[in-house]
């Protein structure tokens, strides 16, 4: 058999190409999709007058939101906060968004966000 090496080849190249197209997609944070996310449930309730107090890019400095979303315990209470509130279940992927929006909309970013209010 002769074709077998190159029906080998052709496969794995094939994999191979598979496999760093999702890394990719996986790696790189989507910050539209990351506010469309955070509107849809973090705005529930940190709103003007809401459950909890206002949040928007522009509260915290790229440090601080960095803080918070390397702080587990913190994050991971407003997840389930989410989850109980509106039955969204977020993934590591949107919270990876979320926080890529509120980091690039900082208030010491280039360009400081309201959130639309
Ligand atoms: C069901 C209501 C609710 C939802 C939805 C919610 N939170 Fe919260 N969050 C709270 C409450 C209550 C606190 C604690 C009291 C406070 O900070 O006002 C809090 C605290 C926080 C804090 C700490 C505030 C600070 O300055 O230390 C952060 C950051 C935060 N939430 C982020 C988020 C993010 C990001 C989302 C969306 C993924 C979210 N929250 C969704 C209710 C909610």
């Amino acid at each position: 058999m002769k074709t077998k090496p190159f029906v080998v080849g052709v496969l794995f190249l094939a994999s191979l190409a598979l496999a760093t197209t999702t890394a990719w997609a996986g790696k790189r944070p989507n910050p539209y999709r990351g506010k469309s996310v955070y509107k849809a449930t973090c705005k529930l309730c940190h709103v003007e007058g809401g459950e909890a107090k206002n949040l928007a890019p522009l509260s915290k400095t790229q440090a601080q939101w960095k803080r918070l979303f390397d702080n587990a315990k913190k994050i991971g209470a407003c997840v389930e906060r989410v989850e109980k509130k509106c039955g969204t279940k977020l993934s590591e992927e949107d919270l990876r968004n979320i926080s890529f929006f509120l980091i690039s909309h900082a208030a010491d970013s280039d360009q400081p966000e309201t959130c639309g209010e």
